[in-house]
């Protein structure tokens, strides 16, 4: 089958970046075509140019093909979520409304409340409780116009528990339109069955939950929160290297509550990302460049907790690769909106429209070891596409809090519209 995407006034194609990330001023060199259609063959890209030219390359497929109108809109890649954490049960409005009264983040969670109240909401739910209520949101994402996105565990942090979170991501990612990438997040809290001993549970991450999650390929990637109270760097270091000699890329929540040498962690052990750095040391951005450590930002999740965000301007101009995305969690971050990530990014760390949609499409992909896949709209690559109904893509982040998503396709098929 062939599909035609034909009249956009915009196709932003992201081009040429498929093998490194974006970093400095290439993250605004996005590609901005203001004549070109798009040509797909099932669920794969084979031409971007303009009508004539694709006319001559493919009369008879462009006569068969069934036509996409975008005329008078924007034609992004989809959008790619490389950090959230979309398996869980329940919700926590009730905490939201103690930090409205001026309870942080971490007392609450120190308290048995936080990460904890959703592993005990976790532990209780089902295998298709959790399905339903996961899939739910990941129907949301789609609506948004996100046609890939990671999933962490971490709301089990008991064996049982963490295995059912990732076999319900994988039966989504079966069942669902959508793609998914698996971390296993073990390391997500201290239980509470373990407060005051937790070198044990860091013993039983590492020597039973890394060793079964590798055996039966539950993941690829192994993320820890390396944080002040919940593990330090030295237990997060060993968390990642049992991680990779079991073949799982590293990905590290670091530096988000205050500065704790995450980001120098990440780079010294090569993790693929470190993500939120809100906190994080000049000494750390420039390992993070040296090394090209993806930098996932989540502005919403520093919107949410009323803090500060992570410096989005200064990373880019550092050489960081810079990547966005929402943190979907029902703690510090309950949204899918990646369009209200794209204005956060650009209202709170400084960054450029240009960049942010640079941050959630290929950079986002290297942030999963999805770039050679989808990130950009290239011949070749995997037809995970979005026309959005405005006429210019800096209305993405102008008309915020809005969902501008009008059609999406993924792997070629038109999945929502
Ligand atoms: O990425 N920082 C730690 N983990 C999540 C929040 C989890 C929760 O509050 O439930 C995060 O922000
Ligand atoms: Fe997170």
């Amino acid at each position: 089958t062939y599909r035609y995407i034909k009249g956009a006034n915009q196709v932003i194609t992201m081009a040429g970046a498929s093998d490194t990330p974006k970093v400095g001023t290439d993250m605004s060199e996005i590609d901005v075509r203001t004549d070109a259609n798009v040509l797909l063959r099932d669920d794969e890209i084979i031409g971007v140019d303009t009508h004539e030219a694709l006319l001559v390359a493919f009369p008879e497929e462009i006569a068969s093909a069934e036509v996409i109108d975008a005329t008078g809109k924007v034609v992004t890649p989809g959008f790619v979520e490389p950090h959230t954490h979309l398996v869980y049960a329940g919700s926590r409005e009730q905490e939201f409304a103690m930090r409205l009264q001026g309870e942080s983040y971490m007392a609450i969670m120190n308290a048995g409340g936080g990460i904890h109240a959703t592993t005990r909401a976790t532990r209780a739910a089902s295998f298709e409780e959790l399905y339903t209520q996961s899939k739910r949101r990941l129907n949301q994402f789609m609506q948004h116009g996100v046609t890939t996105v990671e999933a962490k565990s971490g709301y089990g942090l008991d064996w049982e528990v963490e295995k059912r979170q990732l076999e319900v991501a994988h039966a989504l990612d079966r069942d669902h339109p959508l793609d998914i990438v698996h971390t296993f997040m073990g390391a997500h809290a201290v239980p509470a069955e373990y407060k005051g001993n937790e070198d044990a549970f860091v013993d039983i991450v590492c020597e039973k939950m890394i060793p079964e999650v590798a055996r039966l390929g539950l993941a690829t990637f192994n993320d820890v929160f390396c944080e002040r109270g919940v593990f330090t760097p030295a237990q997060a270091e060993r968390v990642l290297k049992v991680g990779q000699a079991h073949g799982l890329k590293a990905k590290i929540h670091a530096d988000e509550i205050e500065p704790y040498e995450g980001a120098e962690l990440a780079a010294q052990v090569g993790a693929i990302s470190a993500d939120h750095l809100l906190r994080i040391s000049d000494a750390g951005i420039q390992a993070m460049a040296e090394k090209k450590v993806v930098g996932v930002l989540l502005p919403g999740t520093a919107f949410f907790l009323m803090t500060d965000a992570a410096d989005g301007r200064k990373m880019v101009d550092a050489g960081v690769p810079v990547a966005l995305s929402t943190d979907c969690n029902p703690g510090s971050s309950p949204t899918v909106s990646t369009g209200l990530i794209l204005s956060l990014a650009c209202l709170n760390m400084g960054m450029t429209p240009a960049e942010a949609l640079t941050a959630v499409t290929i950079n986002a992909a290297h942030a999963i070891d999805q770039a050679t896949r989808v990130g950009s709209i290239e011949v070749g690559k995997q037809a995970d596409i979005v026309v959005h109904d405005i006429p210019d893509y800096r209305q993405l982040v102008y008309h915020y809090g809005m969902n501008h998503t009008d059609t999406v396709m993924k792997a070629g098929k038109v999945v929502y519209q």
